[in-house]
């Protein structure tokens, strides 16, 4: 299986993400780091423990992380996720403990004592942590197998009209992450915005019948309920799962090489990620963007992960 830390801001999809990793044989989950994000850094990681109760997670370090972005103020994303976080469904005093690290020092602690090429890093928030980790430890560049992160998007917006709200909330940090030369596959909103929980979808993970599948309708329900009058989708886009489903089965979506790099100084375009899709891309180039999802393929590891995880 693949050994990946999941750094994560909880987040309705980040919790979907967090289910789908535990429930996949294909995934190792050494540990789960938390970032501020969609709220903040308390909340956010009082929600990942609240996740881990209901889906019965145990024997995975949970490590709470950044607590505001490494030069801009902190912007939460209440208008979707809610004021826990996490609104919609009730939410289960967490029963693990925090490991006592700094989320920067397990991620480097954890890669550090891997093999290399072990640990896949996946970021489904800002990136403050992974720059953190990468600044005071740079080897972890070489030693991680690859980053694979919820991100960006290439001709795409959503909390401006050209920046997605992981990298332009910390752009800074997306831009340190974005320019060492580890593997990173950037899975954007070209991609996500595929991965809507349509009714069909909604159905079968009802049909399961357990307390984590619903929680999980719970969670699409409010999700569906932002996103319609927030964002005007008529089915909600679930992002997070989609960077863990790609680490699961590359086959889930289409990648392609190029180069990409994130915009620092616009001022319409802060945090804006660039891909420069001019042919052919350069012999150094270790990046690659997602688009075209197996929507079929997707909806079905979420739900297989479901089912394995049962009623715990
Ligand atoms: C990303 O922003 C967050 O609100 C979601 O959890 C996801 O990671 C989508 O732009
Ligand atoms: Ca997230």
């Amino acid at each position: 299986p693949n050994k990946i830390i999941l750094d994560c801001d909880p987040g309705h999809d980040d919790a979907i993400a967090l289910l789908l990793a535990w429930g996949s044989p294909e995934i190792d989950l050494v540990g789960v780091t938390t970032v501020m994000g969609n709220q903040t850094i308390e909340k956010v990681t009082r929600n990942a423990l609240s996740v881990a109760r209901v889906a019965g997670i145990t024997g995975v370090p949970f490590a709470r992380g950044a607590h505001r972005p490494l030069v801009r103020q902190i912007e939460v994303a209440e208008s979707i996720h809610g004021k826990s976080g996490l609104d919609g469904p009730r939410l289960p005093e967490p029963t693990l403990e925090l490991d006592p690290r700094h989320a920067v020092d397990f991620i480097i602690d954890t890669i550090m004592a891997a093999d290399v090429g072990d640990i896949t890093l996946v970021p489904t928030g800002a990136l403050t942590n992974i720059a953190m980790a990468v600044r005071k430890e740079p080897r972890i560049v070489e030693r991680v197998k690859q980053v694979v992160l919820m991100g960006g998007g290439v001709n795409v917006g959503n909390w401006s009209a050209t920046s997605e709200f992981n990298i332009v909330i910390d752009p800074e940090a997306a831009h340190i992450v974005f320019n060492e030369p580890w593997p990173l596959t950037m899975v954007g909103l070209d991609l996500t915005h595929e991965a809507l929980a349509t009714p069909t979808v909604v159905e079968a993970i009802a049909a399961i019948d357990t307390a984590p599948s619903r929680f999980v309708g719970e969670l699409l329900e409010f999700f569906g309920e932002t996103y319609r009058e927030q964002q005007g989708f008529e089915h909600p886009p679930v992002h997070d799962p989609c960077a863990v489903a790609f680490v699961i089965d590359p086959t889930v979506m289409q990648v392609t090489r190029v180069p990409l790099d994130v915009e620092l100084t616009g001022t319409l375009t802060l945090g804006m990620t660039v891909a420069d899709f001019r042919a052919p891309a350069p012999a150094s180039c270790t990046t690659q963007v997602a688009g075209k999802l197996d929507h079929a393929k997707f909806w079905s590891l979420v739900v297989d992960a479901l089912e394995r995880i049962g009623d715990p």
